[in-house]
């Protein structure tokens, strides 16, 4: 079969995630082997209307899957949101002999995207973020190495929480969602976990779970605060503070949560999904968004995909309630 296309650019952008380095690895590997050329777009978009690139090759992506941050560097670029930026994009295009763009980010990614196709170039969004905030897929590239990152720092504070009898209160990144908080405060065991995507009655919310852990024998006690909450941890601290007394501890845990080397789940989901876009591309699709659904790799148009919402992660929510003796009669 003759490839649809004849040269990819892949670029990432928007906030990097572990696992970026191995699908760009994917898109140059899968590339070669449908016989087209691949040219790395260095700083996302600004890269792109500055024709900031450099040509990839099967070698020059060897033994990138396992390191953080990503080989082709990230951007955020304000010149591309006008049309002169994007025209100057589309020139870069047409000079390279580009006919295709992979690009591996988030939902600002996809849209920038969108804006460049029907120009004789073929788009392909691939989600790669550590929120998992992506509606179309229930996976994004680098959410599970930023919530082991996490987690490691969370039990490390723990052992000194402990001995110190303390109250921790921890906050994640996560964007304006919570999924990132409710995977780490399950997986470590938290007293509270609070997402921006519900509201927070302090006394039910907080301060019960407390009072019955200390009930229950404990004197330590963690508490995990997605960012997106209002206030964000020192806020949260403050307050619990004021109500209890207890010594409070704030840890921002920040960017730390997205460096180091990608988990076998991020190399993997990377991997599949840098290979999918390609061959979307190779088969002459265009405007399509690659996504998880349960543990199969699908494909949505980028417009529908950007229409959908994901909300608040029900699931999660109930199991961390239950896993901090919140009985369902006080479920909201
Ligand atoms: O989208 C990834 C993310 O790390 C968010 O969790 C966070 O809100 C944001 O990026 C931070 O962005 P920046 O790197 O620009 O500070």
């Amino acid at each position: 079969m003759k490839a649809a296309v004849c040269r990819i650019g892949v670029f990432t952008s928007g906030g990097d995630a572990p696992g970026m380095n191995a699908a760009i690895r994917a898109v140059v590997r899968a590339s070669l082997h449908y016989g087209i050329e691949c040219i790395g777009i260095r700083r996302g978009y600004h890269g792109l209307l500055n024709g900031d690139f450099t040509r990839l090759d099967f070698e020059s992506v060897s033994d990138i899957s396992r390191r953080g941050g990503t080989m082709l560097y990230s951007a955020r670029s304000l010149e591309f949101i006008e049309e002169a930026g994007r025209n100057k994009a589309l020139a870069t295009c047409k000079l390279l002999g580009m006919d295709a763009l992979v690009g591996i980010g988030g939902d600002g990614t996809f849209k920038g995207l969108l804006s460049l196709a029907n120009n004789g170039i073929s788009v392909i969004g691939v989600p790669g973020t550590i929120d998992n905030d992506i509606a179309c897929s229930s996976y994004t590239i680098g959410y599970d190495s930023a919530c082991n990152i996490a987690l490691e720092s969370i039990d490390r504070l723990r052992d000194t929480m402990k001995s110190h009898e303390r109250c921790s209160v921890v906050e994640v990144m996560g964007h304006r969602a919570g999924y990132l908080a409710y995977s780490v405060g399950i997986a470590c065991g938290a007293t509270v976990v609070l997402v921006p995507e519900r509201e927070v009655n302090f006394e039910q919310d907080v301060i019960e779970p407390i009072r019955r852990a200390r009930l229950g024998g404990r004197t330590h006690f963690m508490v995990i605060v997605a960012e997106g909450v209002p206030g964000g941890a020192y806020q949260v601290a403050d307050q619990i503070r004021n109500a209890t007394a207890l010594d409070t501890r704030v840890t921002v845990l920040g960017h730390v949560q997205r460096g180091g080397s990608p988990t076998s789940r991020d190399r993997m989901v990377a991997t599949y999904m840098g290979y999918e876009a390609v061959k979307l591309l190779a088969e002459g699709k265009t405007c399509r968004v690659v996504a998880m659904k349960g543990d199969d790799i699908v494909d949505y148009d980028i417009t529908e995909a950007l229409s959908m919402s994901k909300g608040l992660d029900k699931l999660s929510e109930t199991v961390a309630r239950a896993m901090t003796g919140v009985s369902d009669d006080k479920m909201i």
